[in-house]
């Protein structure tokens, strides 16, 4: 790869050992995927950010303590817990000490505290076109293809040593060349009514991940007023079930405003239909709960919007959560700010639910919650649960989780039961 001598230097030591090691695994990565050169990025957003494994946190920490600064804004992707209120999720022990050293570490190199997994609803959102190096799976489909800004699916790690660099190897999706699609889906068969319930859309995406896997697909049919949160669901689910760093809705993806365009005049290798007999198939996998085994219902995957926050208050309409269900909500500090001033979080509070922030529930500790089994409104969690947490899981519309959390015995909605 062709470096200037002002990246030289950087590999050279001159800007110290962190700065050194964040350019030596970029030059590393562009070399592996052939790349000409590095570019500049405008801003990133750091997946690593969840306490895993020792050698996560003592990486973030030697760069921090090495003296290396983010170059470019920088925002981080949800902790394993709530940082604000580790007490109210009964997180401790080690825990609640590494998430701390990874925040700390963090917030010394000049990140910004966002803590979470919907950027793209706050803060830093880029534009069409813009070069950025963003992690998250859901986050990386959403910025590529509702947005239009260019990013590869930054692995932990790596998204960090960009931030520090402020560049990127120039390959993959950043290049207009790779983002054409490949392969194109149809919808066929679904109504009006069907769309506009919001629990396809999760499902929808869930089966386009299955179908496209790592390749570009162009899906056809999406009606044009699709709400911005049932297009973040979409991206999440998609990029769960599949490879997904990028997808074309001809007329919503700002690069594929035509059929054609999404193509860029090349003919699709494959033709799928994909119907409402495969959306109700999907939603039968994303349910391996007994039925009688829900206790916890979890909502904010990825982290709730505020209009999201005010269908679920609509639900609840002053009704109270069961005394044998939990009902757990995750969001961003940000949100959850705007909950407390429209009084919002007092109304949700009041009928027994439970709105966290910065966290990611997969990481919650479930077992000091005694939990059962989980109802959710995202595909994606239905999807890594039993993988991430041992636990059973199922998947409902949001109403379908209201209703749940309530009754204190389990709601399954009817729509796709009887295609
Ligand atoms: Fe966000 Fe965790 Fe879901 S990071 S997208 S809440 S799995």
């Amino acid at each position: 790869m062709k470096l200037t001598s002002d990246e030289k230097q950087f590999l050279e030591g001159k800007h110290g050992e962190g700065a050194r090691l964040a350019m030596a695994v970029l030059v590393d990565l562009g070399e592996l995927f052939e790349a000409r050169e590095l570019i500049p990025i405008s801003q990133v957003h750091i997946d690593t950010t969840i306490y895993m494994v020792d050698a996560g946190v003592e990486f973030v920490e030697y760069l921090a303590q090495s003296g290396a600064r983010f170059s470019v804004p920088t925002q981080l992707n949800p902790s394993a817990i709530d940082l604000l209120r580790p007490e109210n999720l009964k997180v401790e022990g080690e825990l609640l000490s590494k998430s701390r050293r990874l925040e700390q570490a963090y917030l010394a190199m000049g990140a910004i505290p966002t803590w979470t997994c919907a950027p793209y609803q706050q803060g830093l959102v880029p534009t069409f076109g813009e070069q950025i190096a963003w992690g998250e799976s859901n986050a990386i489909a959403f910025a590529n293809s509702v947005i239009g800004a260019r990013t590869n699916r930054y692995a932990d790690l790596m998204d960090i040593c960009a931030a520090i660099i402020g560049k990127v190897p120039l390959f993959g999706l950043h290049l207009e060349e790779n983002r054409k699609a490949e392969l194109l889906l149809q919808l066929e068969g679904f109504s009006e009514q069907m769309f506009a319930d919001d629990a396809l859309f999760p499902l929808l995406g869930f089966v386009y991940g299955e179908v496209a896997g790592d390749r570009i697909a162009a899906l056809q049919g999406m009606p044009k007023d699709v709400t911005i949160d049932n297009l973040k669901n979409f991206s999440a689910a998609a990029a769960s079930s599949g490879a997904v760093g990028l997808f074309h809705l001809p007329g919503i993806t700002p690069e594929a405003q035509t059929l054609e365009s999404c193509f860029q005049g090349n003919v699709p290798e494959e033709y799928i239909a994909i119907t409402p007999r495969m959306i109700a198939d999907a939603e039968k996998r994303l349910w391996s709960v007994e039925d009688n085994c829900v206790n916890l219902v979890a909502l904010g995957c990825p982290h709730y919007s505020i209009m999201q926050f005010r269908q679920l208050v609509s639900f609840f309409r002053g009704r109270k959560v069961h005394p044998d269900m939990t009902c757990w909500v995750t969001t961003s500090r940000t949100v959850y700010g705007w909950l407390e001033n429209s009084g919002m979080l007092t109304t949700l509070q009041e009928s027994g639910v439970m709105v966290f922030v910065d966290g990611c529930p997969l990481q919650y500790p479930q077992q000091k919650w005694h939990i059962t089994g989980i109802l959710s409104d995202s595909a994606k969690f239905a999807n890594y649960c039993f993988s991430q947490t041992g636990l059973e899981v199922a998947y409902g519309a949001m109403k379908d989780c209201v209703e749940t959390a309530v009754s204190g015995k389990i709601c399954r909605r009817a729509p796709w039961q009887s295609f």
